[in-house]
């Protein structure tokens, strides 16, 4: 974002404000530095000076993965789904996550985010991706989407402090709170299917489109997923759960009129814990 007024432009403290109005908490280049290659000490390879892209290309909204790095992904999978598997307590799961070097997200960030409330709840949550709150003080949904969380889960007697248990689909902050990518999403993944293995909830609620796309494997977005119940299993689950997508509080945030949609869904999610048999 380089379009402040020009009148800030000799008043550095009023540009910064400038900036921190407009949502820039992060300084971040067009192009990626490997700052460890660049603070590898002195005989280190230093990066070759970048140029300027010559055209602004829009950013895509899913990156696309190339050849090589879908290699990576199964690698990097494959690496996550052992980890996963072996662990057999949501305390071995969260050692396994701290220990993982498997997602390049983890470079940037301050702290793993591993997940928040009690794994002995009938009810998980599954958001997208920590963010800058998430990621100082490594706990999910802590920021202001984070305080109308609490809010919807209270409005249906749900409190993360005794009933309900929150994670994320990655662990990490992604930089600028850009979306994951796909490959930063599959190198997670093993470990998120084993979270709800272990948690074994009796409902499953994906906190927003990212969530639920990828792990009911489909493409619409939320406003058609939402409202509606799916089952959840993978080969590691006793028995499939019933699961449902909910409008992300950021969205809901920026678009209170979704709200009334998303009271709906909490009150069928509601309905289907209290009917669901105890687990
Ligand atoms: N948004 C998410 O999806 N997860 C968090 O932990 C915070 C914000």
């Amino acid at each position: 974002m380089n379009n402040a007024p020009e009148t800030l432009a000799n008043d550095p403290v009023a540009l910064l404000r400038w900036y921190t109005d407009a949502g820039v908490d992060e300084a971040i280049g067009e192009i990626p530095i490997d700052r460890f290659q660049a603070d590898a000490g002195p005989g280190a390879v230093q990066p070759a000076p970048q140029a300027e892209p010559a055209v602004q290309r829009p950013a895509l909204s899913r990156p696309v993965i190339s050849p090589r790095s879908q290699h990576d992904v199964g690698d990097a999978a494959q690496g996550a789904a052992h980890l996963a598997q072996a662990a057999k307590s949501v305390e071995e799961l969260r050692a396994a996550v701290e220990a993982y070097d498997g997602c390049g997200l983890k470079k940037f960030a301050s702290s793993t985010v591993f997940a928040d409330g009690n794994p002995k709840a009938r009810i998980m949550f599954i958001g997208e991706a920590p963010g800058a709150d998430e990621d100082r003080q490594g706990k999910p949904f802590v920021g202001v989407s984070g305080q109308l969380l609490d809010r919807m889960l209270g409005s249906i007697g749900l409190d993360r402090a005794t009933n309900a248990y929150i994670t994320n689909l990655v662990f990490w902050r992604p930089p600028g709170n850009r979306s994951p990518t796909d490959q930063e999403i599959a190198s997670c993944l093993p470990f998120v299917q084993r979270h709800v293995e272990l948690v074994d909830p009796a409902v499953l609620v994906f906190v927003g489109g990212l969530s639920a796309k990828t792990l009911l494997a489909k493409t619409a977005g939320i406003t058609k997923l939402r409202g509606h119940w799916y089952e959840y299993e993978t080969p590691g689950m006793v028995r499939p759960v019933p699961c449902m997508a909910l409008f992300h509080p950021a969205y809901l945030l920026r678009s209170p009129q979704q709200k009334r949609f998303a009271w709906r869904d909490l009150l069928a999610i509601k309905q289907k814990l209290n009917a669901a048999l105890p687990v």
